[in-house]
């Protein structure tokens, strides 16, 4: 029997400057470059398993085999390393998610991520595949995944082929940078992002505007955090949310992925700001509302909104790392191999 065998710890991450549109759909090479927040306390756990016993691939997502549909993802995503690997065996892939999946808090881009690196180390593939190049890979899971192998502030610039759109590391975010998310909603949401996104480009007369600005945004916060500048970071940060929702609300038919307790924590923010707190909001395809503070400020942030909203789950997060081996598999038995 041969078995090949990688497992990685991938955490999610959070735009500040937004990806939204592809400009090209099959090799998700997006319209614009973005910036991103690596999150500590939320990430994926991936398993992945090659074996010449196995005549099929198999996906468990949270311990659950998962249906034909998601599989064909997860195959036609493993195809790319098979093919760099010149292997044709089958896997076994699983994962779990320390995040909510769907629901706007970025699930897919801890999941492919974790995904690209496990495979990568299960076919030996680590002196032919740097992280940024794996960072190619991961970009074709989700783009967003593209992200995800760095910590810290990433940009993923958009380049032009698919060998030059990948993830850049800006700053370790080390600087006393914090995230807490109010969970408003973390049901699967009903417009993914990526039909999400090609409605909005397709539709939004404002989608020309869009891509034009957020180069400026991206400019201009990549120089706010190169000068540690957190109000001009989280004002630029805020701007560009409320861009990207704006071209979405002005696509036809519009939608939008608000909900009323969105529209309440948007103001809250704004009432936190007035005395005197550095605190911004961010949002995703999803109501959840994440607001950008000081690390050390996190719990005053949270208290202040948990007067507001009495039912309401937080999550307090700092900067995160980039992909991890593990050393162990800790969802069974333990071992690795
Ligand atoms: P989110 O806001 O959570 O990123 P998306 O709609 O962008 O939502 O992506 C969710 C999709 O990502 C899921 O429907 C699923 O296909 C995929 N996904 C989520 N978690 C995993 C995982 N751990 N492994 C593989 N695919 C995953
Ligand atoms: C609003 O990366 O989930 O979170 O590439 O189609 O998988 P696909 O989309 P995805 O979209 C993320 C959109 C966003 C903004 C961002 O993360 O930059």
């Amino acid at each position: 029997m041969s078995v090949f065998q990688g497992a990685y710890r991938a955490h999610t991450n959070i735009a500040l400057i937004k990806y939204w549109g592809k400009a090209n759909k099959d090799l998700f090479i997006p319209t614009t470059s973005s910036l991103s927040l690596t999150l500590d306390a939320l990430y994926t756990d991936t398993r992945v398993t090659f074996s010449n016993e196995l005549d099929a691939d198999i996906f468990y997502l949270n311990n659950q085999l998962r249906n034909e549909a998601e599989t064909a993802k997860i195959s036609k995503f493993l195809d790319m390393f098979r093919q760099e690997a010149g292997v044709d065996l089958r896997a076994k892939v699983e994962s779990v998610n320390h995040v909510p999946t769907a629901a706007g808090l970025a699930s897919s881009s801890s999941a492919f991520s974790a995904l690209a690196a496990a495979t990568r180390q299960a076919l030996n593939l680590e002196d032919q595949i740097s992280d940024q190049a794996l960072s190619t890979f991961a970009r074709q899971g989700s783009g967003s995944a593209t992200r995800s192998i760095f910590g810290g502030f990433v940009e993923w610039q958009k380049g032009t082929t698919n060998e030059n759109s990948m993830a850049v590391e800006i700053d370790d975010a080390s600087w006393d940078v914090g995230m807490v998310i109010m969970a408003i909603n973390t049901a699967e949401k009903r417009v993914s992002s990526r039909e999400g996104m090609a409605h909005t480009m397709q539709t939004s007369p404002f989608y020309p505007e869009w891509v034009r600005q957020n180069m400026i945004d991206l400019e201009r916060i990549k120089a706010a955090i190169a000068k540690q500048d957190f109000q001009l970071m989280g004002e630029i940060a805020e701007a560009n949310a409320m861009r990207m929702h704006a071209t979405t609300m002005a696509s036809d038919p519009s939608f939008t992925y608000f909900e009323p307790d969105t529209i309440k924590a948007i103001q809250a923010v704004q009432d936190l700001r007035a005395t005197g707190v550095l605190a911004y909001y961010t949002i995703d395809a999803g109501p959840n509302v994440k607001v950008l503070c000081k690390a050390s400020q996190m719990d005053e942030v949270e208290a202040f909104f948990a007067e507001r909203f009495k039912d309401m789950n937080f999550i307090q997060t700092t900067a995160g790392p980039g992909i991890k081996p593990l050393d162990r598999w800790e969802y069974d038995d333990g071992a690795i191999l």
